[in-house]
């Protein structure tokens, strides 16, 4: 008998992504599973029931996932959800499980095999399965686009006849996955771009797309980066320097875009309220690090804030606001992921525990939480930057 995916509808009111697409489903009947797909379930990312129904898609209900023997969901699913699995289900999901060790062990004792799509090491092999990647790609697209929609002004330069619009200064700090989407997005509306970061690699990365490189470039710079290629907290004393030319800089600024994160931390606070009242007035902020706790002082979660006269985005989810693709990329890191875990030859769900990515994903198994870093939450062993 095949196996049995069901393929949840999100229940939190502001997640419009689905953890299927018309094209993953299809992968998963090829894999040899049957797949149920909660009625509605991909509504707010406009593929329709009856788009799964033609690559072999099942509609449901809530009462098919008891079946199941694999759940696919955006979000970690709720006590209520996890009461409709069955014993040994495996549940693959954006996890968020720092500081939800509580939610942790509902899973466990339900006896679900649960797996966080965003502990998916940052190695070549698990590429195509990175979540943060394809969504945070896809934020910091939508982060100039939501910019662009309030700014009262044009972006690109425009030489007309009734005179000449000036082209906007667009300044991006952090130029990981999201910031450098969002400098070339803003460089292909025709914006004038800068972008800072505290790792020396961001550099050339940041001018190979054309913007230019702001940042305190001294000896604690030059050695900012783990072996994992992520950010270090910054000392005080840098993180003074930085602020001074930072702010010099802003205040000739049109546009800041905002994506500051250092794994395991708040995220860092970089942009000050006297800093936003240095800016010209209909500046916009977009802050994409607010559900970490934001880079922009006065930033407000899921609000456009008024801030010394800026308008400040504090949008929470902004892969959701693009929930169209963010979904088919999503859906495609899952499927890839969920493909290692089936036995070719028999077509059947073969879990292999010793797997690097498997060992690096797994939050609970057979009644436990299993994963390093939430066995005793004291002592992590695994940090994402060590990855
Ligand atoms: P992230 O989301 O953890 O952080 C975003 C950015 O904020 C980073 O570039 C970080 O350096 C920067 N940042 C932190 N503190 C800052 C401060 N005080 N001022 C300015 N910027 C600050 O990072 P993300 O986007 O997940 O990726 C970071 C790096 O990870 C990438 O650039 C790349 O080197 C590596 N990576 C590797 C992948 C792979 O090998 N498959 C895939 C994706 C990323």
């Amino acid at each position: 008998m095949s196996n049995l995916v069901f393929v949840a509808k999100e229940s939190a009111a502001e997640e419009t992504r689905v953890a299927a697409s018309a094209e993953s489903v299809k992968k998963m009947r090829n894999l040899g599973f049957d797949v149920v797909i909660e009625a509605g379930a991909g509504a707010l990312s406009r593929i329709p029931d009856t788009e799964f129904e033609a690559v072999g898609g099942r509609i449901g209900s809530v009462e098919d996932a008891r079946a199941a023997d694999v759940i696919l969901k955006v979000r970690r699913p709720t006590a209520g959800e996890i009461s409709g699995y069955k014993n040994g289900a495996i549940v693959i999901a954006v996890m968020d499980p720092y500081g939800n060790e509580a939610a942790l062990a509902e899973m466990a004792r339900a006896g679900i095999t649960s797996f966080a799509m965003e502990l998916m090491p940052r190695i070549t092999r698990a590429q195509s399965m990175d979540v943060l990647s394809s969504q945070a790609n896809l934020a910091g697209y939508q982060a100039v686009i939501e910019a662009a929609a309030v700014y009262d002004r044009a972006l690109p330069m425009m030489m007309t006849a009734a005179g000449t619009v000036p082209a906007a200064k667009v300044f991006v700090m952090g130029a990981g996955v999201a910031g450098l989407q969002a400098i070339a997005t803003a460089r292909r509306l025709g914006a004038l771009v800068s972008a800072t970061d505290v790792r020396p690699a961001a550099k050339e990365q940041v001018a190979s797309l054309g913007a230019k490189f702001i940042a305190v470039e001294d000896e604690e710079f030059k050695a900012a980066e783990t072996a994992g290629g992520y950010a270090k907290e910054m000392s005080r004393e840098y993180q003074a320097k930085q602020a001074a030319l930072v702010a010099e800089h802003i205040a000739k600024q049109d546009i800041i875009i905002t994506t500051a994160l250092i794994p395991g931390r708040p995220a860092p606070r970089l942009v000050g309220r006297d800093m936003l009242k240095a800016m010209r007035p209909g500046a916009v902020a977009v802050d994409l690090a607010i559900e970490r706790g934001g880079n922009i002082e006065g930033a407000e979660y899921d609000k456009v804030a008024d801030v010394e006269g800026v308008k400040v985005i504090g949008y929470p989810n902004m892969a959701g606001r693009i929930a169209a693709s963010a979904s088919a990329l999503y859906a495609k890191n899952l499927v890839t992921f969920l493909e290692t875990m089936v036995d070719k030859d028999s077509k059947s769900l073969g879990l292999n525990r010793a797997d690097g990515l498997i060992k690096a994903t797994m939050l609970t198994d057979g009644g436990e939480v299993v994963h390093p870093n939430f066995v005793d939450p004291d002592q992590p062993t695994v940090k994402k930057g060590d990855l």
